[in-house]
This record gives structure tokens, C-alpha cells and sequence, in this order.
């Protein structure tokens, strides 16, 4: 090779280096740097190929190449600054530019968000919040709640049996309702005493549409002197109406709980059929949907729980949270609230 054609050779390298370096999308800079400036690389190869030249006319050429070389690298380390192609992605031949894994974002629960919604209207009316075992002993769920052994009521609540080597003689089980929260608080407590709690209860029942072995509840409690059932109405009223609205009406049924007397359901007017009253399918066309169970503390569980019945008086009430949660969701299947759909977890954010 001659100097004429080194040089036209070291010409072709930059032309065709100036348009690898300017193709749009960026080339990797270090591919770049390979193919150019490599070891094995154009330029190296013809910086090589110098030593078939006469000496006299190899220092200028030799010159010429270096600067060549200088150009590139400058070139290179711009393009580097500017894909981030110092960084190990680049070297590894991931590209950056490239869309990434979707990565799907948890929520609560349609379960933890009604119960956080019910503890907020209860915080608001000034209840704090109690807490008790799910496993729990039959004296805090049934006997100080005024169910005696063998009490027909008993008969309501059956439940799963836990055999434990150390209950310490106590026949433990999984607990049928909050309302042994009502103790538990009681015993920790003296009173004046406003409390509520969530949590979830065993049943042993059949699973269907509205039925399961494991459900939740929301319990509440307030003890102090002179409180009735006056104060009882405007509290589920109130706690009734910040949920679904003010345009809803609450009434009291008389009912029987053994901790309770008086005793009542409560229902809340129906929020689905307005305009259609008579074939609303959700209230059976009543108008009227069951949401608690409440009453008058009985003076047995006050005295249980050493409380004076003839100094203090105080209220209870109890409800079932997946009804609120199918009413506030619009579910219509208790069993899509457990069967984890994500169809169906991720309409309520
Ligand atoms: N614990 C009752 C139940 O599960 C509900 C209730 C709670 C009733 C508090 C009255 C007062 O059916």
C-alpha cells in the first residue's frame, strides 16, 4: 500500500465512522468503539498497515491516523454521555429505551377498606379502637355475654372447637361474634367506656351467596351513666347516614340477643330501589335492608364485668361487614369477596 492509498483508506474509515456515529436511533458507543477503534479495529488494522511505507512518509500519516483516532473517541464519549452507556445496562446489551415490565400496583382489600370506613365514622363520633383473640375461651364469647351453658341461643353460633393441651382447662373455640370484645374491654376498662372493633368470626355454616364459615364484624360499645336507647338510635343513625348518605332512614325492630334488653335489628331504607320499590331484587322489595343487630347492654354482662347495672348503663351494636361492603360496592356475591378475582379486586381501589 502506498501513502495515497493509506490515505484515501483512513478517509473511508471516517465517512463511514461519521455515519455510524450521527444513525438515529444511537448505535451502542461500545460496539462503535469495537469496530473502530478496537484492537482489532479499522483503524488500528490500518495504523498497522503503516509499516509497509517508507519512513519519510510514514511520520505524517501516522499523525493524520492519531488525530483521526482522537476525533472518534471524542465523538464516542459524547454519544456514551449521552445513551448512559458508561452504565452496566449498556455493556450488558439492555435497552434503556425500551418500554419497561408492567409491574401492577396492590390495593387494599374491598374487605380492609369498608372496615377502615366504619372505624373512620366511628372515630369520628368519638369511639377508640378495641381489640380481641380470634381464638377465643366460651366465658368471653358466650357465658358473660348471658349465654348460660346449654342456652338455646348457643344454638344460633356453632362454631369450630379447639383442642389445646394447654388451655388451661378452658374449652376454647373460634369465636362466633365480636361482642366478646364487649368483655374484653370491660374487664380492661373501668367505665365511662366508648369502644368499637373489627375483625373477623367463624361460623359453622354452609357457604353460599350470603353465607360463609368465616366472615367479619364490627362491634361497638358505649358505657357510661345514663345512657339509653335514645342515645343508641341517634348513634347508628348518624354512623348510618355519614356511610351511605343523608337521604336514608333507619329503623328499630325488636329482636333478642341474650346481651341486649331491649333488643333490636336495624334496618336502613333501601339504597337500590328508589324508583322501583316492590321488584328491587336487593331488598326482596321491602324496602328495608337488616344491617345491625343492637341493644341496651343487659345488666348480667355489666355485672360480669364488675360494672354497677344500678350506676351505669350503656349500649351495644353489632354488624356484619361484608354486607356493607356488598352494599357500598355493589357486589352481589358474598363469595366474590373472598374468591380473590383480581376482576373484581381491582374495581375497588
Ligand atoms: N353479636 C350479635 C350477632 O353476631 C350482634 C349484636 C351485637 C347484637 C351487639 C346486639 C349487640 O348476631
Amino acid at each position: 500500500m502506498n501513502a495515497i492509498e493509506w490515505k484515501g483508506k483512513l478517509s473511508a474509515i471516517r465517512d463511514s465512522f461519521s455515519v455510524s456515529i450521527t444513525k438515529e436511533p444511537a448505535e451502542n458507543p461500545e460496539a462503535l468503539e469495537l469496530h473502530f477503534l478496537g484492537r482489532k479495529g479499522e483503524l488500528a488494522l490500518l495504523l498497522r498497515d503503516l509499516k509497509d511505507i517508507p519512513l519519510e512518509e510514514r511520520k505524517p500519516l501516522g499523525a493524520l491516523g492519531n488525530t483521526a483516532k482522537q476525533e472518534m473517541e471524542a465523538k464516542l464519549a459524547e454519544l456514551k454521555g449521552a445513551t448512559g452507556a458508561a452504565g452496566p445496562a449498556v455493556k450488558a446489551g439492555i435497552d434503556l429505551t425500551l418500554p419497561g415490565w408492567p409491574f401492577p400496583k396492590g390495593s387494599l382489600h374491598p374487605l380492609t377498606h369498608t372496615m377502615n370506613r366504619l372505624a373512620e365514622g366511628f372515630l369520628k363520633l368519638g369511639f377508640t379502637m378495641a381489640d380481641g383473640p380470634l381464638i377465643e375461651d366460651d366465658y368471653h364469647n358466650f357465658e358473660a355475654l348471658n349465654f348460660p351453658p346449654f342456652h338455646p341461643a348457643r344454638d344460633m353460633q356453632d362454631t369450630f372447637y379447639v383442642d389445646a393441651k394447654d388451655s388451661g382447662g378452658k374449652s376454647l373455640l373460634l369465636r362466633t361474634q365480636t361482642s366478646g370484645v364487649q368483655i374484653r374491654s370491660m374487664e380492661k376498662q373501668d367505665p365511662p367506656l366508648r369502644v368499637f372493633h373489627t375483625g373477623r368470626v367463624f361460623r359453622s355454616e354452609a357457604v353460599d351467596a350470603s353465607h360463609s364459615f368465616a366472615f367479619h364484624q364490627i362491634e361497638g360499645l358505649y358505657v357510661d351513666k345514663g345512657v339509653s336507647m335514645a342515645d343508641l338510635k341517634w348513634t347508628v343513625d348518624t354512623f348510618i347516614k355519614d356511610l351511605f348518605g343523608s337521604a336514608v332512614k333507619t329503623r328499630f325492630n325488636p329482636s333478642y340477643f341474650p346481651f341486649v334488653e331491649p333488643g333490636a335489628e336495624v334496618d336502613m331504607s333501601c339504597i337500590f330501589c328508589k324508583s322501583a320499590a316492590g321488584r328491587c331484587p336487593v331488598c326482596k322489595g321491602t324496602g328495608w335492608l337488616e344491617m345491625l343487630g343492637a341493644g341496651v347492654v343487659h345488666p348480667n354482662v355489666l355485672k360480669a364485668c364488675k360494672y354497677d347495672p344500678e350506676k351505669w348503663s350503656g349500649f351495644a351494636f353489632g354488624a356484619g361487614i361484608e354486607r356493607f361492603a356488598m352494599l357500598l360496592y355493589g357486589i352481589s356475591d358474598m363469595r366474590m369477596l373472598y374468591e380473590n378475582d383480581l376482576r373484581i379486586l381491582k374495581q375497588v381501589q
